[in-house]
């Protein structure tokens, strides 16, 4: 089955790590990957300026990017296990910002200790880039009043420094902010809006836990349009119980009809400790069958991209300049922070989780200022781990893998062996390969430059998953690769 959608990558910090196969078909050793170690030598010793995209330095850069994590909901959804704060109906977290601005103690006392966090975190390099892109995930990060928001963003910009143009995206629930708010949020530089939408119809709302109705998404959509807000994205769920082939064309249509700039389009995942988890088994009546979910992801690939959205990402979608520029650099293996409960960071080729429970997360922080935790970010590379991070991160994109790039930093050997495993599938069709110019290869092409390393390692360009069937199967592709450089 497919790779199930990484609707938050910041939690995993990179996507669910694939086993495996039991048989690879090419067997790489550690020897054959030592000339990618002499590259990495003649690099280390260039400056990484001159070569930032080097996929053996792009993940050392200084992150450019901060994801930041706001809990709060005023429930919890019923497929839903990131670690959030479900503030109930007596919260006195607004939608509006003129009533009960900051009182809720629970809000103020979190917001005050990511603050912390940002102050004690130490700078990945002197100088230090500013940041060029700010993801507000949650939780419901639209129910923080925009005074604690300000707050934020304000230490950000004074630790690390904030581009003027910065893409500042924050994701934001219907029903929890109105249009004094969304104006406030826009002032303070917020300029992309993810709104969970999920679904269209009152009876999915309501069987996913939803703390919102059909009537708030469209009262949402229309305090979105109407303060401007250019850069806006929705989010949807198929394979959810109950859902039907007609439920889902009709909640892709109606996203269609708001004309948002971008969808997003999870599979649902049914996670362990969910309500979902004790009531349904997947590929069991009321869920989809895994062909009736395939099915789903076919008719959203058609219909989004016959609406004229580019199909960027395995489950990001967009129309022309709308990619988030966010989510590009965790496909790209970029470095970024992450900051608040439960976050991932990947810096100086580390990632690593902050705890997800609040009064661990609290210990973490204190920690942190006392200077007791080992902050190190000068790790050892795993070459093979990276090499798979590569594969697997490119792969999720409609860019592809830059096999001229991984041939430069892994070596030509494994580059070959890795299409050499992948020949059958440009030949099916569920993957296709171009030359540096973009030019489409053929499956006999590709077959004949199988035979000559020289020549494979010259004129190939990207080899890419093609749409919907070869991400359809990305799981068990993206698997090959896994087997032939770790095996
Ligand atoms: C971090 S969550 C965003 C929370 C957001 N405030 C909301 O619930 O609408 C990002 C998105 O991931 C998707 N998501 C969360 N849990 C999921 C699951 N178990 N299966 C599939 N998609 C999921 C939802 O579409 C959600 O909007």
């Amino acid at each position: 089955m497919f790779l199930k959608s990484t609707f938050s990558p910041i939690f995993t910090a990179i996507p669910t790590r694939i086993k495996p196969p039991k048989h690879s078909r090419a067997v790489i050793t550690d020897a054959a990957i030592q000339p990618s170690l002499q590259t990495v030598r003649q690099n280390a010793s260039t400056d990484t300026a001159a070569n930032p995209s080097s996929l053996l330095l792009v993940h050392k850069l200084p992150p450019t990017s901060a994801y930041i994590h706001l809990p709060f909901c005023r429930k919890r959804c019923h497929y839903c296990d990131f670690p959030i704060i479900a503030l109930g109906s007596s919260s006195s977290s607004s939608t509006t910002t003129t009533n009960s601005d900051c009182d809720d103690p629970r809000i103020l006392n979190y917001v005050e200790t990511l603050c912390r966090e940002m102050k004690a975190t130490k700078l990945s390099s002197d100088p230090n880039p500013p940041l060029e892109t700010v993801f507000f995930g949650g939780g419901t990060p639209s129910l923080v009043p925009p005074k604690l928001v300000s707050l934020v963003l304000d230490t950000l910009s004074s630790k690390f420094g904030l581009c003027a143009n910065a893409e500042i995206s924050m994701e934001m629930d219907p029903g929890t902010f109105d249009g004094v708010k969304m104006k406030r949020l826009l002032e303070l530089g917020v300029n992309r809006v993810s709104l969970g939408v999920q679904a269209f119809q009152e009876e999915l709302l309501k069987a996913c836990g939803r703390a919102h109705g059909v009537k708030e998404i469209h009262e949402a959509v229309e305090i979105v349009k109407s303060c401007g807000v250019e850069n806006w994205s929705v989010d949807l769920i198929s394979s959810l119980p109950h859902q039907t082939p007609d439920m889902w064309e009709e909640s892709l249509k109606l996203a269609i009809q708001i004309q948002p700039t971008h969808v997003s389009v999870y599979d649902l995942q049914v996670e362990q400790g969910t309500k979902f988890e004790t009531l349904y088994t997947p590929g069991e009546f009321p869920l989809p069958s895994e062909n009736q979910s395939a099915e789903f992801y076919k008719i959203a690939s058609r219909m989004l991209r016959d609406a004229g959205y580019d199909h960027y990402e395995i489950s990001s979608y967009c129309k022309k300049g709308y990619q988030c520029k966010h989510n590009l650099t965790y496909w790209k293996n970029k470095s970024f922070y992450g900051f608040g409960l439960g976050s991932a960071s990947f810096v100086g080729g580390v990632r690593f989780s902050r705890p997800r429970r609040l009064k661990d997360y609290m210990c973490y922080v204190q920690n942190l200022e006392d200077g007791l935790l080992d902050c190190s970010e000068d790790s050892f590379t795993d070459y093979k781990d990276l090499a798979v991070d590569v594969v697997m991160l490119s792969l999720r994109t409609a860019r592809g893998l830059d096999l001229k790039s991984f041939g430069e930093a892994f070596g030509g050997s494994l580059l070959l062996s890795i299409c050499e495993v992948y020949g059958p599938y440009v030949e099916s069709g569920h993957m296709t390969c171009s030359d540096e110019k973009g030019r489409n290869i053929t499956s006999d092409e590709f077959s004949f430059l199988l035979s000559d390393e020289h020549k494979m390692n010259k004129v190939v360009g990207f080899l890419r998953l093609s749409d919907p069937d070869g991400f359809l199967l990305s799981n068990e592709l993206i698997s090959l690769a896994f087997g032939v450089i770790s095996p």
